[in-house]
């Protein structure tokens, strides 16, 4: 892809999700995919979980997953989501990790990162910090985190090879991965996945269950697992990604 092409997509990604962030006061529903629907946002999370949320935070999910239901995250952890939108997942963690553990949310949309910070504070959450940036150049150390989740971002990357580097890198060793995303069967090319649905809509960007394995194994990950849970659109999925960076 051009850079200029690139850069085009990321802008239409970051107009779209700021549209989305101010949707939420007003009711709209998301862009990846319906929010009311079963497959999307806020109804992947058990009662339980919504009951742990300001309604504005269950109401912002954007995601095809849940990815802190795959992490199994432990007391005193530090836990990084890459695209953290209205921060439903960071707020989640923020409380399994408890006060000793700590929650990052990175984001490129100031709209979406000024709602995460309003969600946090209605949660009374404190060990939460949302920083702006791109997930192809994540704002933390080396080896500083314990576990990467994402919900239904990687897809919407126009460099994901940077992406799975980034998670390598800020993780440390035998850290792990938790992630939901939309992927596609490996016999669809790109031009078949453009078919099924838009970039925005995180569909068209989607790599193959065989692009995410090599590309994960390539970045330095082992135990790789990629399930698909349900079907969005014929041969792309939502699924669940694991994997645990080499120690
Ligand atoms: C589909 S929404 C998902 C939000 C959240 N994970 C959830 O489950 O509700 C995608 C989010 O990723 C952000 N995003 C997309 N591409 C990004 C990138 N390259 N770098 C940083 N943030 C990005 C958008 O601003 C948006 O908030």
């Amino acid at each position: 892809m051009s850079t200029d092409t690139a850069d085009a997509l990321r802008e239409q990604v970051r107009e779209r999700y700021a549209e989305a962030a101010r949707a939420v006061t007003t009711g709209g529903s998301g862009c990846c995919g319906d929010s009311g629907s079963a497959d999307f946002g806020e109804s992947l999370y058990s009662a339980e979980q919504r009951d742990e949320l300001p309604d504005a935070a269950a109401l912002a999910s954007l995601g095809c997953g849940n990815p802190t239901a795959v992490a199994e995250l432990r007391e005193g952890e530090v836990v990084l989501d890459l695209g953290s939108g209205g921060g439903i997942d960071v707020i989640l963690s923020a409380r399994r990790v408890g006060p000793t553990g700590v929650a990052y949310g990175v984001d490129m949309t100031d709209e979406m990162l000024a709602l995460a910070q309003q969600n946090a504070r209605d949660a009374g959450i404190s060990n939460v910090h949302f920083l702006k940036g791109e997930i192809e150049a994540v704002p933390l150390a080396a080896e500083s985190v314990d576990v990467v989740i994402s919900n239904c971002v990687i897809n919407l990357s126009t460099d994901k090879a940077a992406v799975l580097t980034e998670m390598a890198r800020v993780l440390r060793p035998g850290g792990r991965l938790g992630i939901s995303d939309i992927v596609a069967e490996d016999h669809l090319t790109p031009a078949e996945r453009a078919e099924r649905g838009s970039w925005c809509g995180c569909v068209a960007g989607a790599l193959s269950r065989a692009e995410y394995v090599a590309g994960l194994e390539a970045a330095g990950f082992e135990e790789v697992s990629v399930e698909f849970t349900y079907e969005v659109a014929t041969g792309m999925h939502g699924a669940v990604v694991k994997a645990v960076k080499s120690a």
